[in-house]
Parts: structure tokens; C-alpha cells; sequence
């Protein structure tokens, strides 16, 4: 066991054109650390005319002409190669930031800051792999096809795993050429910050990488709403997902990535190892504070082995460590901030009014910081709050199902489709639910093996367009298409 020191905080200013600034309206807001209510910092908030000043920077450096729009591609590629080196060599330290700001143990942030490594490593390859092609057009015409970068890019994204959502939109915008804003949430904007730095220091050009700062209804809105900017990518919830698509709709009509959020079916036949099966769903529904977009938090088990199956789910849940995330034995931290605490606690006590058996947990932890007591219901119907609604803590479901047809038809009985699961020996069981369950992801005796090569993303009312993967670089690509007349004498 032991206890990580807590981090200097070095940047809380805006990023822009390559340097920390001020805001305009000297406008500031405190960071709060979760584990016990205090504020962190004051960082600079962007409004509006912060937001103008980082869109100039951003389209100034992707202009026709620029230093980043003509630099060779494969350049490109070692810039973020460059990049993910000084995120390698700075990752315990970048760990601890978003620790302290969101409340996920050491474990988890250093595990992000690996996978977020990855993922800049994985699109530092494309640049120079990224071209259009020939086609044989009817007529007398030679027909080619350019790859272009959309322009400025407005990401705009979550606190519950900070930099992977950063490394996973910025890799392949930045590989195919384009600039970006990133627009941090307000409950973690330090990494982001700490980031920004290293963006310099890799020697990106001025005005490529910024970040701007702020809450999401007035920051984010300026972005979502903006003119000059071609491309928004938003990770958040559904309710938001839908006001950032409105936002383009009302401005420019630009175009839209959503990752929102899901209520994602596991899925436990009888054949199942028991003991594997308890462990998967276990780890599906709990890891990293169970605030995970894709998080199994509908477990389904099959009528045989139901009543052992909780019995042991409890047991698992029961025995989790919870307290200071600093602890490299605590296996989870507080929830990110008092919203999303009373939000959970509200869930869970809405489940027992309706009836479903609270098996362990169910409260808050102490009074400081916003822990929550890891908590298994049992006897849970499809028509309660906790079986429909995406909770984003520690709260398993154990569903019991007795057939395939109607595990499928309960499955994708939600507006949701991002992750789902499923554990069992049988193909016949793998092929028949994989192919009907609608959702962008599919596990199969496995869950949350999400890697840079594959592509993520939701069906439904869990957003569209999809992310990780060489599918994401195309989010952030115009395909020209360019067709030249011929003399067909000579051909
Ligand atoms: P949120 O969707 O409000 O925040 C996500 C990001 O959107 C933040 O950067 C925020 O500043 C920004 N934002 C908020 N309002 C905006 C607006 N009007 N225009 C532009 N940007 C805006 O999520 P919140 O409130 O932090 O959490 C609420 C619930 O959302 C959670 O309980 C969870 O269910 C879900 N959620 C899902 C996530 C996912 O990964 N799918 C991540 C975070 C939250
Ligand atoms: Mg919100």
C-alpha cells in the first residue's frame, strides 16, 4: 500500500495561440476535489469573446497556406508521436491531476493516461496513410478524390475519464490535418490544461491545439453555436447531445458527433462459468466509480443460476475498498461532484420505493466528499427508474431472464444502444443475441475491451458517428471530389 502525493497544479489559464492567457472578462471559477468538498483552484473561465479569440487562432492556423495545412503529412504523424512521448514521460504526474479533480483512484487515472498514450500513438500513424482514390467515371473524365481536413473542431467533452476522452477526438483530428478547440468539463479542466503545454513543447504549430475552459451553458454553447466552426464532437449525456445538435441546426450546420449515454445490457446464460460470469459483470458495472458511458449496467442472468449468482455479486461488492483515490489499495473513489451523488442516491431510493431488493450498499459514505456505498439490487423489472435510466455510479441491476427471444426483446428495450454483453459457452447463443442486439458494441465473454483500433459508438439515442478506430478519422475528413475532363483521342 501507499499514498500518492497530491500535484502542484501548474496551469489554470485559458490556451490560446500556443500561450496561457486570462480571460477577457476576468472571469474565474473554482475547480472542487471530490474527496472532500474543497476547492482545487480558480480557473479561467471563456466566454463568448474568449471563444472568438481561440475560433480566429484555430482558423488562422488552418488556412490554405499555414505552416500546419502545408507541413508534409508524415510530419504531422511525428508531431503526435512527439506528443504521446511527453504524455509517456509526464503520465504519473497528468494521473494525479485528474485524480484530484475527478475523484478515480491513481489506478484507473494511470490507466487512462497508458490508453490515452495509445491512442495518440495509434493516429500519429495515419497521417501519411490518409489519401483519396481514382474512379473509373463514365465519360471522357479522370475522376480523383482529396482528403481534406474539416477546419476548426470544437470537442467538447466529460470528467469521467479525462484524457482518454481528450486522446481519442484530438488523435484524429489533429492526424487528418484539422485545428481544434477543447472545451474540458468544468469538474476536470487541468489536464486538459497540463496537455496544452505539452502540445507546445512537442513544437505544434501556434494556434493548433487550444483550449478554452468554462461551463457547458455558456463555454460549450459559444462553441456549439459558433459560425466559423465546421466540426463539433460532443461525449456527455443525451440531453446535451441533442442541444449541441440543435445548436448546429440554429448556426452553420455543422457537422456533429455525438457519444452520449446507454443503459447497456449484460447478458448471463446458464452455461456461463459462474465465477468468471460474477466477476465480468462485477467489473462491467463497478469500474472506475461506475461513471462509464458504456458501463454493463443491466445485468441480465438466466432464471438457473440467478439467486447464486446475486449471492456472490454481493459478496464481490461488498468487499470493495472505498476511500481517498490516492490510496493505490482503494479500488474506488468519490463520485465526480454533490450533483451527481444526490442524482445516484436518488436512483437508488426510487429503486426501493419501487419495489426492487436493495442486496447491499445503498448510501452515502460519511458526510465529506461525495462517496457512495457500492450497491446490488436484486428482483429488478424492466419498468423501474434504475432498470431505464443511466444511473453513472456504483449501482448493479440483476435482471432474471429465462429465454433468449425474450432476453433480446428486453434488451433492446431502451432508447439507448452504446455498449451490451454477453457470456456463455454456446456460438448458437453468441451468434443469435450479437446480431439482434442493437447496439454499437458487443462483448462476448469479455467487457470494456475497448482498444485504439475499434470503433465505438451508438445506435439509437447513444449518439452517431463513431469513434476510435480509422472509422473516426473520416468524422473529421471532407472527401473533394475532383473530375477532369480528357481528350479521349489518345486513350
Ligand atoms: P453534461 O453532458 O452536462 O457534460 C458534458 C460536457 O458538456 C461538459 O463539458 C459540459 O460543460 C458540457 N455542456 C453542458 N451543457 C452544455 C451546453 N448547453 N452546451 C454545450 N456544452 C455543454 O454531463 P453532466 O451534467 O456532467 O452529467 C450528467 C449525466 O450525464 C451523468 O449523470 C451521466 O448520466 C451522463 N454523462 C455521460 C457521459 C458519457 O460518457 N456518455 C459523461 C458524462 C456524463
Ligand atoms: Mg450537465
Amino acid at each position: 500500500m501507499s499514498v500518492i502525493e497530491r500535484p502542484q497544479i501548474r496551469f489554470t489559464q485559458l490556451f490560446i495561440d500556443n500561450e496561457f492567457r486570462k480571460s477577457i472578462n476576468n472571469k474565474k471559477f473554482p475547480t472542487i476535489n471530490p474527496s472532500t468538498g474543497d476547492v482545487i483552484a480558480e480557473i479561467e473561465e471563456a466566454d463568448k469573446d474568449d471563444v472568438d479569440q481561440a475560433v480566429s487562432a484555430a482558423q488562422k492556423a488552418v488556412e490554405l497556406g499555414s505552416e500546419w495545412r502545408t507541413m508534409d503529412a508524415s510530419q504531422r504523424g511525428r508531431l503526435l508521436h512527439k506528443l504521446a512521448d511527453l504524455m509517456e514521460r509526464d503520465a504519473d504526474y497528468i494521473a494525479t491531476l485528474d485524480t484530484l479533480e475527478n475523484g478515480l483512484t491513481i489506478t484507473d487515472t494511470r490507466h487512462s493516461l497508458k490508453f490515452g498514450v495509445e491512442l495518440i500513438r495509434y493516429y500519429a500513424g495515419w497521417p501519411d496513410k490518409l489519401h483519396g482514390k481514382t474512379i473509373p467515371a463514365d465519360g471522357n473524365v479522370t475522376t480523383i478524390t482529396r482528403l481534406e481536413p474539416k477546419g476548426v473542431c470544437a470537442i467538447i467533452i466529460p470528467w469521467n475519464a479525462p484524457v482518454v476522452m481528450l486522446s481519442k477526438t484530438i488523435g484524429p483530428a489533429l492526424a487528418a490535418g484539422n485545428t481544434v478547440i477543447v472545451k474540458p468539463a468544468e469538474q476536470t479542466s487541468l489536464s486538459a490544461l497540463y496537455i496544452a503545454s505539452l502540445t507546445k513543447e512537442a513544437g505544434f504549430p501556434t494556434g493548433v491545439f487550444n483550449v478554452v475552459c468554462g461551463y457547458g451553458p455558456i463555454t460549450g454553447a459559444a462553441l456549439s453555436e459558433h459560425m466559423d466552426v465546421d466540426k463539433i464532437t460532443f461525449t456527455g449525456s443525451t440531453s446535451v447531445g441533442k442541444l449541441i445538435q440543435q445548436a448546429s441546426g440554429k448556426s452553420n450546420l455543422k457537422s456533429v458527433t455525438l457519444e452520449l449515454g446507454g443503459k447497456s445490457p449484460l447478458v448471463i446464460f446458464d452455461d456461463a462459468d459462474i465465477d468468471e460470469a460474477v466477476n465480468l459483470a462485477h467489473f462491467a458495472v463497478f469500474v472506475c466509480n461506475g461513471q462509464v458511458c458504456c458501463a454493463g449496467s443491466r445485468t441480465f442472468v438466466q432464471e438457473g443460476i440467478y439467486d447464486q449468482f446475486v449471492k456472490r455479486s454481493v459478496e464481490l461488492s461488498a468487499a470493495r475498498v472505498v476511500g481517498d483515490p490516492f490510496n493505490t489499495n482503494t479500488v474506488q473513489g468519490p463520485q465526480v461532484n454533490a450533483q451527481q451523488l444526490n442524482k445516484i442516491i436518488e436512483l437508488i431510493d426510487s429503486g426501493v420505493k419501487e419495489g426492487a431488493k436493495l442486496e447491499t450498499g445503498g448510501k452515502r459514505i460519511g458526510n465529506r466528499g461525495y462517496f457512495v456505498e457500492p450497491t446490488v439490487f436484486s428482483n429488478v423489472s424492466d419498468d423501474m427508474r434504475i432498470a431505464k435510466e443511466e444511473i453513472f455510479g456504483p449501482v448493479q441491476q440483476i435482471i432474471k431472464f429465462k429465454t433468449m427471444d425474450e432476453v433480446i426483446r428486453r434488451s433492446n428495450n431502451t432508447i439507448y444502444g452504446l455498449g451490451s454483453g454477453i457470456v456463455t459457452k454456446s456460438l448458437d447463443n453468441v451468434l443469435t443475441y450479437s446480431q439482434a442486439v442493437k447496439a454499437g458494441t458487443v462483448w462476448v465473454n469479455c467487457y470494456f475491451v475497448v482498444t485504439p483500433q475499434t470503433p465505438i459508438g451508438g445506435y439509437k439515442m447513444s449518439g452517431f458517428g463513431r469513434e476510435f478506430g480509422e472509422n473516426a478519422l473520416y468524422e473529421y475528413i471532407e472527401e473533394k471530389t475532383i473530375t477532369i475532363r480528357v481528350d479521349n483521342k489518345n486513350s
